[in-house]
């Protein structure tokens, strides 16, 4: 067994066995990737400032986000086919989130149904919302997840119509695989991926197949995105989803100031500075970036959190240190799950968990409320000075 110490360590694990396909769907930023390298390099231009001789026993890194007590200042972001990275992939990884204390985000385009993951779970998990064109379809989701007492609808703002990522075009993505040449050659060297699939509950999309009528394949991402995802969502569709959810509503998507006091105004309890891990619109700015300026123009009203880029728990101290309440990682808990399944995104957990705590210690602080941004070092010029 190899020794697990950092994030990349269960990348290379899971890029070894996992179908091409899936690893280039969730290693995918749009067009040229400028964003999702961004996400992450713009982490690292923020230091850390060192700080000695200050009291460092009791530490805990327990939080809060929309008001649930949170085992750190993580949820589990909502990611499309993650039952295609791991047999049962959403079960497993909302398994580990509740056993660990994180909030898990089940999205539209899963494999594992509502229904499945209730039942495999103990705990109210968030269920994120992609809104179709289809009204009587939407309605009948959002019962499912409030009969499911999902305690958070997590609606996506920035998805309307599907940034182009070129690797899944090429490789032919779809939900499950289509037996191609180069698919089959592939699926061979990948047997333990395939023996946990033959035993799946499920293999195709679960909140979908079976729940709408009238769509010519559901099995391709794309195709399914452009016939059916609703271009027409704006602030007055979104203020009615939040009437009829009825509970807590988090709008992810933001990386401007007017689209977050846009939120404010209809009344979301969170805001997520995202641009949903490059995958959009590949150019723009890096969700860590965006965030101080989200922060100064709603900070103080809104609960603000950020996804996109993290990978280390000094990535979550950075971000949380600016401001942010909360953060999410996707891509991160998806090298854990294709690397060993609920083991595997348990120990991504654990990771960043131990990076946060160590981090925080040496920059001073004992817990989350202690982190500030006089803890680290920004460069003068972070959010760049951009012409309009
Ligand atoms: C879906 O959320 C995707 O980014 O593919």
């Amino acid at each position: 067994m190899p020794v697990i110490t950092t994030i990349d360590d269960l990348k290379q694990i899971y890029r070894r066995r996992t179908p091409k396909m899936f690893y280039d769907y969730a290693e995918s930023g749009s067009w040229t990737e400028q964003t999702f390298r961004e996400n992450s390099s713009d982490f690292d231009q923020i230091r850390l400032r060192q700080r000695v001789a200050v009291d460092m026993s009791g530490r805990s890194t327990s939080s809060q986000m929309i008001g649930q007590d949170v085992a750190m200042p993580v949820a589990l972001a909502p990611v499309g086919l993650t039952g295609m990275q791991c047999a049962d992939g959403e079960i497993k990884a909302a398994r580990a989130a509740e056993k660990f204390g994180v909030p898990f985000t089940l999205s539209t385009m899963s494999i594992n149904s509502i229904e499945e993951v209730a039942e495999a779970t103990t705990k109210p998990f968030w269920f994120q919302l992609y809104t179709m064109k289809d009204e009587d379809y939407v309605a009948r989701l959002i019962q499912r997840a409030k009969d499911a007492k999902c305690s958070a609808l997590v609606i996506t703002l920035d998805l309307q119509i599907l940034g182009q990522r070129h690797k899944d075009l090429k490789n032919g993505l779809s939900a499950p695989p289509k037996l191609t040449i180069p698919t089959m050659i592939n699926l061979a060297t990948k047997w333990r991926w395939g023996i946990g699939m033959l035993g799946a509950k499920r293999r195709n999309f679960g909140n979908i197949v079976g729940h709408v009528h009238g769509v010519s394949d559901t099995s391709q991402l794309g195709a399914w995105t452009a016939e059916q995802f609703d271009p027409s969502l704006d602030w007055s569709k979104i203020a009615k989803l939040k009437k009829m959810w009825g509970g807590k509503v988090i709008l992810k998507g933001i990386l401007d100031a007017e689209d977050a006091k846009m939120a404010l105004k209809v009344g979301a309890d969170a805001i997520i500075v995202s641009n949903h891990g490059g995958r959009q619109l590949g150019g723009a700015r890096s969700s860590i970036r965006a965030l101080p300026a989200i922060l100064d123009a709603v900070g103080d009203k809104v609960e603000v959190h950020l996804d996109s880029g993290i990978r280390s728990g000094q990535d979550v101290l950075k971000a949380v240190a600016m401001g942010a309440k909360g953060t999410y990682i996707g891509r991160a808990f998806v090298y854990g799950l294709g690397a060993m399944g609920e083991t595997g995104v348990t120990t991504a957990l654990q990771v960043i968990q131990k990076e946060l705590d160590i981090t925080m210690a040496l920059c001073g602080g004992r817990q989350i409320s202690d982190l500030s941004r006089d803890m680290l070092l920004i460069p003068q010029d972070f959010e760049g000075k951009w012409q309009a």
